[in-house]
């Protein structure tokens, strides 16, 4: 890909291969549908194709049409809502884990004053989001004229190189599901829970194990609700969960 063609920040497909699978099965489905005789016979079963193909080919064609609309209108929003959780002050330091290619990270940047400072960090998955890579989000930063106010360090949200107490807001979406192993997850939540100042507050977005990550960060003494915005405005349906860290 040519970053330096590039004139509008561009924030990727997210797991692109799924996206691709929907349309390509949804598809395939709608086809045999429509191409195969109403009734086959199969030995001695009897298939009645219509239905057998067409309500899957529905369901998939429609779920590839939600994340599409989530993809390229639905997570800007979604970023708004996020952002929206904190009351911004302008001098905050902030950190955005699972950055990617810095959907969160330049949309809190542009909140900050010269005081305050937003770090990404990631792995920079290109399975989990497309064209990722850390020049391509250092692109985005500049062409939404907030690099200055930006830092990217490429490791695992599991090994946070960062002090205790050194972040007023850690942010995140779509990103700690990606970590499967249990015990590294943990090491993550714990992380974030150890990187938040006292009074700071995490806000953590995901389409699943948000329970898990509510109970943990319980369990490390922050207090913490999950909100939501509206079933129909992400897809797959994205929960929020708001940690706050004690006084
Ligand atoms: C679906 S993308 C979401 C990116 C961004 N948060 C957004 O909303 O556009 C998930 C991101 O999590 C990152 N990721 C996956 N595992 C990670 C890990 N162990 N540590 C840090 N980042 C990770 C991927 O590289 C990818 O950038």
């Amino acid at each position: 890909m040519n970053h330096s063609a590039a004139v509008k920040p561009d924030y990727g497909i997210d797991a692109p291969a799924v996206l691709r699978n929907l349309f390509l099965f949804g598809g395939l489905c709608l086809v045999l549908g429509i191409v195969l005789p109403p009734v086959l016979h199969l030995g001695p079963v009897k298939l009645i194709t219509r239905p057998t193909f067409l309500w899957p080919a529905f369901f998939l064609l429609l779920e590839g049409c939600l994340y599409l609309l989530y993809v390229k209108v639905g997570k800007f929003h979604h970023r708004d809502f996020i952002l929206s959780l904190h009351n911004w002050r302008g001098d905050e330091q902030i950190l955005d884990v699972g950055c990617g290619r810095g959907l969160l990270l330049a949309g809190a940047a542009k909140r900050l004053n010269a005081g305050g400072h937003a770090t990404g960090i990631d792995i920079w998955s290109a399975e989990d989001l497309s064209g990722n890579a850390e020049a391509a989000t250092q692109q985005n930063l500049e062409l939404e004229g907030v690099a200055a106010r930006c830092t990217l360090v490429s490791q695992s949200a599991a090994e946070m190189p960062f002090p205790d107490a050194s972040f007023d807001v850690v942010v995140s979406n779509l990103c700690l599901h990606n970590i499967y192993e249990k015990s590294a997850r943990m090491a993550a939540l714990g992380h974030i829970a150890r990187v938040l100042r006292p009074g700071g507050v995490a806000v953590l977005s995901d389409y699943k194990k948000t329970g898990e990550y509510a109970s943990e960060l319980r369990r490390l003494g922050l207090q913490v609700e999950k909100k939501r915005k509206g079933m129909l405005t992400t897809f797959p349906p994205l929960v929020v969960v708001v940690a706050q860290k004690p006084l």
